[in-house]
């Protein structure tokens, strides 16, 4: 068993929610799991005690809550009252209090910058704070697909959470970086707090990872590490975090994401594509 590496969160957003690539992120020294109140169809956390009670306890266990299940379908929610019974039902469903508590996705409740859409968000992020303060999760974080509207809508009134999840990688676009940026300077989030999420856009069969090779963002080009391997390792340094939540159901494929952390990327030419991604962005009507 390896000794334990907090850069890499296993993330089990498309996740078969099998032990098998549970036990082994264990002996790889990969102990931190992310799930969700409505992964795996709104069952996610009863499928992972069902799968693996007795690894739970080794396991630093994040989760989200946003998403409700309304006549067959998602939707989204920033109301206290029904964030407050997710993290209670997270705990009956998990037989174990989560370490991290995410509000999931809030920009989905919040349509413009208004004084409604600031208290919507203080309001669920003060009821995630409630959350910790009455032992129903160990910290609580905001986790952000497209934080845009954010920065806009955060005050010095806004609870400040522990972690702050946020896009990351090739594919983040420089409007959402520099969000991401704003937001980490707004609450004063050092890296370990900032995690990127989903390095590879949810798949790494997309047809860009092939043509791309990003092992130029990598310094001194290590011989052996792959093209998937490069793109997993730029996406520390877009924006700059510190752990990176990443789906996979395969020990090799882990392994070799462990492996790329070996290397380090190379700040110039990082530097240089964010240039032209914030001039490509510029380029775009608005
Ligand atoms: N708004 C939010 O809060 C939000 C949104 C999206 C994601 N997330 C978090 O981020 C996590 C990861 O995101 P994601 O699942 O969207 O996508 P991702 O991590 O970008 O991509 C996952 C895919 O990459 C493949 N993969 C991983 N490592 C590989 C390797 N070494 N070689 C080849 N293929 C590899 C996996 O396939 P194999 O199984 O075959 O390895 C899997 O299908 C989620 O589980 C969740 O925790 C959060």
């Amino acid at each position: 068993m390896r000794e334990s590496d907090p850069r890499i969160v296993l993330g089990l957003h498309r996740s078969r929610y099998e032990r098998r690539i549970l036990t082994s992120a264990l002996d790889l020294g990969i102990d931190a799991i992310d799930t969700s109140f409505n992964y795996h169809g709104f069952s996610a956390h009863s499928a992972l005690a069902k799968a693996a009670n007795d690894l739970l306890p080794r396991f630093k266990v994040s989760t989200k809550v946003g998403f409700f299940q309304a006549a067959g379908q998602a939707e989204h929610s920033l109301d206290p009252v029904r964030l407050r019974k997710a993290a209670e039902k997270t705990i009956r469903d998990l037989g174990r209090v989560p370490d991290l508590v995410f509000l999931h996705n809030p920009e989905r409740s919040l349509h413009n910058l208004s004084a409604g859409s600031r208290n919507a968000l203080d309001m669920a992020c003060a009821a995630l704070a409630s959350a910790v303060a009455d032992g129903l999760c160990g910290a609580w974080g905001v986790s952000s697909w497209d934080p845009r509207p954010l920065p806009g809508l955060v005050e010095d009134s806004t609870p400040r959470p522990d972690v702050f999840m946020v896009r990351a990688g090739l594919l983040a676009g420089a409007d959402v970086l520099d969000a991401a940026e704003a937001l980490a300077t707004r609450w004063d989030l050092g890296s370990d707090q900032l995690w990127g999420m989903s390095p590879f856009g949810g798949s790494t069969e997309d047809p860009l990872w092939s043509s791309l090779d990003a092992r130029m963002f990598i310094r001194a080009t290590g011989s052996g590490l792959s093209r998937v391997q490069a793109v997993f390792r730029t996406a520390y340094s877009l924006p700059r975090v510190g752990a990176v939540a990443v789906g996979t159901d395969d020990p090799c494929h882990l392994r070799d994401l462990i492996a790329s952390l070996r290397y380090d990327t190379d700040d110039t030419s990082v530097n240089a594509y964010r240039r032209l991604l914030r001039e490509r962005a510029d380029r775009q009507p608005r």
